[in-house]
């Protein structure tokens, strides 16, 4: 969501990220069954930096794989499913903040608040890791030895389909996947 984007999509938007708040809550992860799924699915270095995700983001990336397999992902695009978030790791924010940053950047705009938070400390430098989160987790995949594919969706999966190095044919079922 660019701060160009007209006002009605970008009030769309927020619905969805506060319905997307409203599940998050729960702190638990998937089942063990479920992430039994997801370790059949990662190399060791990608299950290892996936199992360090909080609950609301296991569940929430499992989620996403499932809808992207099931939308005929192959093993590669499910991979980059399950760790297009792995980013948010970084940040260290919960729920609470995550929403204050959000709202931080569609008011500011992602760019600029991305540009402007980063550089500091404390809660405000959190916030801009968190908005971030593609960059830095395209960054954590690349450093892990993580599957191509994985790495440049984690980097690319909040710009258009076909704007980066992924097909424009399956980052559209994963973005699709993914809900945003
Ligand atoms: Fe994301
Ligand atoms: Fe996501």
């Amino acid at each position: 969501m660019t701060e160009r984007a007209p006002l009605a999509m970008r009030l769309r938007h927020g619905a969805h990220l506060v319905w997307r708040f409203l599940g998050s809550l729960p702190p638990w992860g998937p089942s063990p069954a479920a992430e039994r799924f997801v370790r059949a699915r990662l190399d060791p270095a990608e299950w290892d930096l996936w199992r360090t995700l909080s609950g609301p983001d296991r569940r929430h990336a499992l989620g996403v794989a499932r809808r992207a397999e099931a939308a005929g992902a192959g093993p590669d695009g499910v991979a980059a499913a399950l760790l297009h978030d792995v980013g948010k790791l970084e940040s260290g924010l919960g729920t609470g903040g995550r929403v204050i940053a959000t709202l931080v950047g569609l008011g500011l705009g992602h760019r600029r608040a991305v540009t402007t938070l980063t550089t500091k400390g404390g809660f405000p430098g959190r916030c801009g890791r968190y908005l971030d989160h593609a960059r830095l987790g395209g960054e954590l995949l690349r450093r892990a030895g993580a599957r191509p594919l994985a790495t440049a969706w984690a980097r690319e999966h909040h710009d258009p389909p076909g704007a980066g190095s992924v097909p424009a044919d399956l980052a559209r079922v994963l973005r699709a996947a993914d809900g945003d």
